[in-house]
């Protein structure tokens, strides 16, 4: 190979290199780059009084729980690109939630708002119970405006 045809090949590999998007889809487990804290706060079993308004939280399973003006709410922690578990796995800060696997943002109601994830989190029915503990249920889904009053 003469130098100017191998000089073109290696322009050509790197070019090719830095318009390639940084999610290949190979690696769900990858952690966040940006150094910072990564992982959704709670240990997973929310009462009400642990969910302000504003903010999320790990709920049981693969969920996460949220709280905005209309109240309470559930959906999957699941990220909708390659299934990265945004409660460990994820930025959350006042505005977004942020997939450590490969970048896509969420607003904290769960829209989708940029990155390879195709969809918005899909919500999950939601329950108060009587001592004010929250149980979830990731096998019913619900529309993403469901919300439970917090009284
Ligand atoms: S798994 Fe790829 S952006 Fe979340």
């Amino acid at each position: 190979m003469n130098e100017r045809r191998r000089f073109l090949k290696v322009i050509g590999g790197a070019a090719l290199a830095a318009s390639l998007p940084a999610c290949t889809g190979s690696d769900p487990t990858a952690s966040s780059s940006s150094g910072g804290a990564v992982g959704v706060p709670g240990n997973g079993s929310p009462k009400v009084a642990d969910v302000l308004p504003g903010t999320l939280v790990r709920g049981p399973g693969s969920t996460l729980v949220g709280r905005d003006s209309g109240g309470l709410y559930a959906m999957t922690s699941l990220c909708t690109h390659n299934q990265c578990d945004l409660r460990t796995n994820g930025v959350v800060s006042a505005s977004d939630l942020t997939c450590g696997c490969h970048g896509s943002k969420y607003m904290l109601d769960g829209t989708r708002v940029s990155g390879p994830a195709p969809a918005s989190l899909a919500h999950i029915k939601l329950t108060v119970n009587a001592d004010k503990t929250i149980s979830v249920d990731p096998n019913v889904t619900v529309d993403a405006s469901v919300r439970t009053p917090v009284t």
